[in-house]
């Protein structure tokens, strides 16, 4: 099937594959909830469903895969439930990181790292700094992250930059401004998938996703597999992404 948009995505046979796919992995809290289990527990499923997709997105052909998993807003929850998301993260990428690396997968962490305890940046850099020369597939964990706040961060960047006559505000542009971002260097969101039925950004990637094609699943963030993963790009597919243009064959 060949699109008329295939500049920003590749073919994989009747699937037209996304090449960055973001993923809003909500839904762990009910998961939880609705078996008599602490919310916590979902959140450590959760970990489960994240392993499978990014194995799925692989085999799929997707090429860069960003999760959010701790929001700059998620602050607003309970101490105890913030603690056990700062200790999944830290323990899923320690125990993950020599498997991704092995199999090519660079890891970017997203988000701002104040607030961030030096136990887990430690092992944030590590992670980043051990697979910064993989080229097979790249897994941004957006954590601590938010969307205005990337902008604002990017904006102190520049502001910063024209102050030490670095740089001149007239040659800002929309790619300027995007190397100054977190995804700096990354293409945009084609597709954005949310998981456990909300219909909501909450503030993932406002600036990246300006053109993606979302997609709102009613399941579940840990029952989310690859079959899941499958459904949602054979959505992507029989989706018409415009740009402001007019299809192929209307002008
Ligand atoms: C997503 O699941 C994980 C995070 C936001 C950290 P939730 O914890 O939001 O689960 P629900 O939405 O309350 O079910
Ligand atoms: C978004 O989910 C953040 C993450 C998945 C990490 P939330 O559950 O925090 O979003 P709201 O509060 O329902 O919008
Ligand atoms: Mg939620």
């Amino acid at each position: 099937m060949t699109s008329a948009n295939s500049a920003s995505d590749t073919t994989g046979g009747d699937l037209r594959i996304p090449r960055h796919v973001a993923i809003i992995m909500d839904g762990n809290g009910r998961w939880a909830q609705s078996r008599g289990r602490p919310r916590a527990f979902g959140h450590s499923r959760g970990v489960e469903a994240v392993r499978a997709t990014v194995q799925a997105a692989g085999d799929m052909g997707i090429t860069q895969l960003t999760v959010f998993s701790f929001s700059t807003e998620n602050w607003n929850r309970p101490a105890e439930e913030v603690g056990a998301l700062f200790d999944l993260m830290g323990r899923y990428v320690r125990a993950d990181l020599a498997s991704l690396d092995k199999k090519g997968v660079r890891i970017r962490i997203l988000g701002r790292r104040d607030g961030l305890n030096d136990d887990l940046l430690r092992i944030i850099e590590d992670a980043e700094t051990r697979t910064q020369d993989n080229t097979a597939f790249q897994l941004n964990i957006a954590f601590n992250y938010g969307g205005r706040d990337e902008i604002v961060r990017a904006t102190r960047t520049l502001g910063e930059k024209i102050r030490c006559g670095q740089l001149d505000p007239e040659v800002i542009d929309e790619d300027v401004f995007s190397q100054a971002l977190d995804t700096h260097d990354l293409d945009d969101v084609d597709l954005l998938i949310r998981t456990s039925g909300e219909m909501r950004i909450s503030n993932f990637l406002l600036w990246q996703a300006a053109y993606a094609e979302m997609i709102f699943m009613d399941v579940l963030w840990p029952d989310f597999d690859g079959d899941h993963l499958r459904k949602a790009l054979e959505e992507f597919s029989s989706r018409n992404r415009r740009y402001g243009g007019l299809d192929a064959g209307a002008a």
